[in-house]
């Protein structure tokens, strides 16, 4: 009798709840690719405006340690074993939204292992951006911060440029598709 594998549980979402993100929308993209070439891996597509935190320093903590968006946040964390995280470009440097909401899961909550979040998860790690480089420069920052605190983040990158144009067409560019699909394959292969 063969056991059939787990499915692989992916958490979607986007550094920035822009209306209109055009990293939102990439990874609309990404997890349609993913239904025709990687259908082991399922995804929960999330936005973080639905997990609104305050900004992130020590006495607001001290005052609120677990506001209720961060439970459910941690809750959703604990449930996939793998991220998919699409980080915009502010200035060379992921968002605020994104770093804020990294800080607030960093924290140990009562009963929880450090870096109860981050630990053994596997990232794949996209950017859009209306400018050429696509975002390029924020994923290595993000990729540092994630490894430092225990995640796994796969080593295709996927940055898409001039988003405005990209991200609104039928389908994505060829050499694009080609880089989602590795790094899906990428995914795939260290959730196994
Ligand atoms: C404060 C700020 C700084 C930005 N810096 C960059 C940048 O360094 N590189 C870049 O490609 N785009 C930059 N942009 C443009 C963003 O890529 C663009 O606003 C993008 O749409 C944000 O992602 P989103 O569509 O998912 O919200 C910047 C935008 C803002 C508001």
């Amino acid at each position: 009798m063969s056991i059939a594998p787990s499915p692989k549980k992916v958490l979607a979402f986007a550094g920035s709840c822009r209306q209109g993100s055009f990293n939102h929308a990439l990874l609309q993209h990404v997890i349609a690719l993913a239904s025709e070439s990687h259908p082991d891996l399922t995804f929960t597509l999330v936005s973080l405006a639905d997990y609104p935190l305050p900004l992130f320093n020590e006495d607001v903590e001290a005052s609120d340690p677990t506001p209720p968006a961060l439970i459910a946040l941690k809750a959703l964390f604990a449930q996939h074993n793998g991220l998919l995280i699409a980080s915009p470009e502010y200035n060379s440097l992921p968002t605020p939204l994104l770093l804020n909401t990294l800080s607030w899961l960093s924290r140990q909550g009562v009963g929880e292992a450090p870096l109860a979040a981050f630990k053994g998860k596997v990232a794949a790690l996209v950017g859009a951006s209306p400018g050429g480089l696509g975002g390029l420069r924020a994923l290595p920052v993000v990729r540092h911060g994630l490894q430092n605190v225990g995640v796994t983040v796969v080593p295709q990158l996927v940055s898409v440029g001039s988003a405005h144009t990209a991200l609104t067409a039928p389908t994505l560019p060829d050499p694009t598709r080609a880089m989602i699909v590795t790094q899906l394959a990428q995914l795939s292969h260290h959730l196994r």
